[in-house]
């Protein structure tokens, strides 16, 4: 960790090093005309460092709003959303994306990439050295099936292989914390374990907060929190199962 982050965060606690995210009581709410709609309704949680946590509910149950919660990209309406240690809500705009950028990845509900760059120009946009992390993005398309379409423009892609895209992107720079929301909805079985694989390899460096509709996901997770209607309704655990990996290592920068 650099000394930027020392300086961000200050010095930290046991208890803080145990814990990447932690929710107390949050809430998010939006307004809808004179009418107060609760996304998220008094959540508390903790991700630690190298637990794979599954969020799950019906549509409109806010999974989506509490991932933006836990990663930052909204505030919570009241209670507390904390990233090792450091509370959102008192951090500056511009230490909150300096966060994001450093350390999360995100895999977005809709596939988002710039229309003018081709995959791999896409997928490693965000680097600090394009050229240092150009061979490791490539190693990634190529882990999702991607590699014969580095060069394509996402235009000349399907839904699914966009979303796998967008996978490659996410785990690019090694984040501590990959936020996933249903990064598998487009993709066949096959195609959404492989994913998964990927995703499930990662977590040795960080964490992994996935929102899925697909039981068969839920293998994956350590936690299981059930949302409905903004709240949690029931946290499951399952004992770490050992996953079978057939890839090699994947290179680093
Ligand atoms: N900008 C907004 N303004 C008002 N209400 C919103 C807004 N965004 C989301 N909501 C509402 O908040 C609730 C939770 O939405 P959210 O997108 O988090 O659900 P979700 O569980 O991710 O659903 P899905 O599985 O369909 O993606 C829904 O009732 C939704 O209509
Ligand atoms: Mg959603």
């Amino acid at each position: 960790m650099g000394t930027r982050y020392w300086r961000l965060f200050g010095r930290r606690s046991m208890m803080e090093r145990d814990v990447l995210i932690e929710a107390q009581g949050a809430s998010l709410v939006y307004r809808d005309g004179e009418r107060a709609v609760y996304a998220v309704r008094e959540v508390s949680l903790r991700v630690r460092p190298g637990e794979f946590v599954g969020i799950v509910g019906p549509s409109g149950s806010g999974k989506s709003s509490l991932l933006y919660l836990l990663s930052g990209l909204k505030l919570p309406t009241h209670g507390t959303v904390r990233y090792r240690g450091r509370c959102y809500t008192e951090a500056s705009d511009a230490e909150r994306s300096a966060m994001r950028r450093e350390r999360f990845g995100f895999v977005f509900q809709q596939p988002y990439l710039l229309g003018y760059l081709t995959v791999l120009e896409n997928v490693v946009v965000g680097a600090p050295d394009v050229r240092r992390y150009r061979e490791r993005a490539l190693w990634l398309l190529e882990q999702l099936g991607l590699g014969d379409k580095a060069h394509r423009y996402p235009s000349a892609l399907s839904g699914g292989e966009r979303q796998r895209a967008c996978v490659a992107r996410a785990l690019l720079m090694e984040p501590e914390v990959i936020f996933a929301d249903e990064p598998t909805a487009a993709l066949d079985q096959q195609t959404g374990q492989h994913v998964l694989d990927l995703l499930e390899q990662h977590r040795g460096n960080g964490a992994v907060v996935l929102v899925t509709h697909d039981p068969l996901m839920l293998r994956y997770c350590d936690t299981v929190y059930r949302l409905r209607s903004g709240q949690v309704e029931a946290v499951e655990s399952a004992p770490a199962k050992p996953l079978e990996h057939a890839s090699t290592p994947p290179p680093t920068p």
